[in-house]
C-alpha cells in the first residue's frame, strides 16, 4: 500500500465516522439524549475531524497542489464550512428546536453532497 493509498484510507474512514457521528449526535439531540453531554461526544468529534481534514491536506501535499487547484477540492472546502457552521448551530448554538432539526438535516445534506462530490470528483457532485 503506498502512503497515499494509505492517507486514503484514514480520509474515507473517518469521512464515515465522522457523518455518522454527526447523524447520531443529532439523534441524541432530537430524543434529549443525555448521551449528548458526554465528554466523549464533546471530544471524539474533533479527533475525527484532525484526522480527516490532515489526511486530505497530506494528500494534497503528495499531490503537491492546493485545495483551490482543482473545482471540485474547491466545491469540498466550501461545502466543509458550510457543513460546519450547520453543524455548530444544530447542536451547539440554535436556540428554538426547529432552527436545530432544520440546520441538522440541511447538515447531513451538505454531507450527502460533499460525498458525492468526492466519488463524482466534480464541483456538481448529485446535481450532474
Ligand atoms: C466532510 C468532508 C469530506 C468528506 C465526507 C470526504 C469524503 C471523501 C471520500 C469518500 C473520498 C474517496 C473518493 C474515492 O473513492 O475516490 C475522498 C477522497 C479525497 N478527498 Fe475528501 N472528503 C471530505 C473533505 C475533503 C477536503 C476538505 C479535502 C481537501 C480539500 C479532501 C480531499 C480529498 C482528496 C485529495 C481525495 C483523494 C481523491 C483521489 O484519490 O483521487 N476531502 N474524500
Amino acid at each position: 500500500m503506498t502512503p497515499f493509498e494509505l492517507l486514503k484510507v484514514v480520509h474515507v474512514s473517518s469521512a464515515v465516522l465522522s457523518i455518522g457521528g454527526f447523524a447520531l449526535r443529532g439523534y441524541w439531540m432530537l430524543r434529549g439524549n443525555e448521551l449528548l453531554q458526554r465528554r466523549m461526544a464533546k471530544t471524539l468529534p474533533h479527533i475525527v475531524d484532525t484526522l480527516l481534514l490532515g489526511s486530505a491536506i497530506a494528500m494534497l501535499f503528495i499531490w503537491q497542489t492546493s485545495p483551490f487547484s482543482l473545482d471540485w477540492l474547491t466545491a469540498k472546502v466550501l461545502a466543509l464550512l458550510l457543513y460546519i457552521g450547520l453543524g455548530m448551530v444544530a447542536l451547539r448554538f440554535g436556540k428554538a428546536r426547529v432552527v436545530r432539526i432544520t440546520a441538522w438535516l440541511l447538515a447531513l445534506a451538505v454531507a450527502a453532497y460533499i460525498v458525492s462530490v468526492a466519488l463524482s470528483k466534480s464541483a456538481l457532485g448529485f446535481f450532474a
